[in-house]
């Protein structure tokens, strides 16, 4: 895909999904996707909205479709790992929409299980305040970047709505928010997918940083659920200047929100008062970093599945009669 087609896609954002494609199914609506509930199944389908500090904020072309389709080409990867929630089918190259997936739906964990590779982000944040990092005490004197020589696990609880809290994982066991066994399942699980993560980003030129995720109970086992690795969930950094900057005490290149984030902070926006309205030029550079995290990812060109709002809307509601109703 080239620059000129998606600057000539701005127009043609998949915002929402229409009322009418649920059929008369419940619809939640999340941050970034919306999801059409059946009885034992759910299509989550991911809309081209963009967030941050918790809030939705603009569109970005083919965002959705980047996201659904690094997760499916992920979950591929990482199925001997862990059963996870695609339902036959499911993925988005199947179904013909490129920002759909169809799932079972999950008794799902209220946490989010996050991993970190590295001293980045919120755990910097907390760390640099003197805090601990989701209860782990880590040793002083570490900087910022700074690889862990063991990835780490920092949960934090689901919030209905609000902003998530950390938690550690003895306290998500004695509050009795997942059973101990089953914890250490999780956590065993959430390791090897990391793992395994990081070896696959590796040959690739990235370095998967840190990532989050979500796992449920279905038929009585664990299940991986929501996305896997997708630029939305996880951290990515090129590998190659990873070093360099490093000792310098700069900053990393990143993959996808970067020139989002940076021109939010050069107007001073972070989180509260007005959302300032965000320009084309800025959707469109960020719509071209999400379709290269995409190439990088996986390399292969990104070639749209995609059509017209409306006719994906369509599909939407056909699939929803076929596999939900
Ligand atoms: N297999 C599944 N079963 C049930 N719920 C799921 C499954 N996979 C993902 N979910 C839930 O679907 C929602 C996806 O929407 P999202 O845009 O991520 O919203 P949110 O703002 O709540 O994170 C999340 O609440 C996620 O936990
Ligand atoms: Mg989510």
């Amino acid at each position: 895909m080239t620059r000129t087609e998606v600057a000539s896609a701005l127009g043609g954002v998949f915002a929402s999904l229409p009322e009418a494609s649920a059929r008369g199914l419940p619809v939640y609506r999340g941050k970034v996707r919306d999801v059409v509930s059946g009885r034992d199944a759910l299509l989550l389908v991911a809309s081209d909205r963009i967030s941050a500090f918790d809030k939705v904020l603009s569109t970005v072309p083919f965002k959705g479709e980047v996201l659904s389709r690094v997760s499916a080409w992920w979950f591929e990867r990482c199925s001997d790992i862990l059963p996870n929630h695609l339902l036959p089918g499911g993925g988005p190259a199947s179904l013909g929409l490129g920002r759909a997936t169809l799932v079972r739906k999950a008794r799902m964990l209220p946490v989010e299980v996050v991993v970190r590779g590295y001293l980045a982000g919120s755990a910097w944040r907390d760390y640099r305040a003197g805090l601990a990092v989701s209860g782990i005490a880590l040793p002083a004197g570490l900087a910022r970047n700074e690889r862990f020589p063991v990835p780490i696990i920092t949960p934090s609880t689901k919030e209905d709505g609000g902003h998530d809290r950390p938690v550690s994982g003895a306290e998500i066991v004695s509050s009795g928010l997942v059973d101990a066994e089953l914890w250490r399942e999780v956590e065993k699980a959430a390791l090897a997918l990391f793992r395994r993560g990081q070896a696959i980003a590796a040959e690739s030129g990235l370095i998967l940083v840190d990532t989050k995720y979500e796992f449920g109970v279905e038929g009585g086992r664990l299940v991986l659920a929501d996305e896997l690795h997708s630029p939305d969930s996880s951290r990515y950094w090129w590998a190659d200047s990873y070093e360099r900057l490093f000792f310098e005490g700069a900053d990393q290149r990143e993959l996808d929100k970067e020139p989002f984030r940076r021109w939010l902070a050069e107007r001073g926006f972070a989180g509260e008062g007005p959302v300032p309205e965000i320009p084309d030029s800025v959707r469109a550079e960020t719509a071209w970093r999400y379709i290269q995290a995409y190439e990088a990812i996986t390399s292969e060109n990104f070639s749209s599945i995609g059509s017209d709002p409306q006719s994906e809307a369509e599909l939407a509601a056909r699939i929803v009669s076929e596999r939900l109703l």
